[in-house]
């Protein structure tokens, strides 16, 4: 790989690293993530009305569509639209969290 490949590699990275919402930010997603989303897909994500969101249960699909899932919810089922509380920089970390194997920092707390 010739090294212009690499010095824009390093800055795409950056750039998705620098991409994150606030700390603050990142602890009220956590919250949001297992009280409302928790009310379907269960307080510790492993299902409930919805799917698990487990990171096993999320292997191997795309994070794109599971963004566009946040965003949009899926018509003609139970999972609504989120985009009105949600950016898509939020609903991309939300879905980078999910597919971590390390469960969300908070899953203990309820
Ligand atoms: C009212 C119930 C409900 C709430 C609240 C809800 N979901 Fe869902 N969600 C569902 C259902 C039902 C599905 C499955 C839809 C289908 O059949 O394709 C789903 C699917 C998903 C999927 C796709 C899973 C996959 O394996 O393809 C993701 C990701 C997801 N929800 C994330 C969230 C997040 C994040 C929140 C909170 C911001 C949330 N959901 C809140 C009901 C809910």
């Amino acid at each position: 790989m010739r090294p212009v490949f690499l010095i824009v590699l390093a800055l795409i990275s950056q750039a998705s690293l620098a991409d994150s919402p606030p700390l603050e930010r990142q602890q009220a997603l956590l919250e949001l993530l297992h009280q409302d989303c928790g009310s379907c897909h269960g307080m510790t994500l492993q299902g409930g009305l919805g799917p698990a969101l487990l990171p096993s249960a999320l292997e191997g699909k795309s994070a794109l569509m599971l963004t566009a899932t946040i965003l949009q919810g899926r018509p003609g089922t139970a999972m609504p639209p989120w985009s009105s509380l949600l950016t898509q920089q939020e609903a991309e970390w939300l879905v980078t969290q999910l597919k971590q194997p390390a469960p969300p920092q908070d899953a203990n707390r309820h």
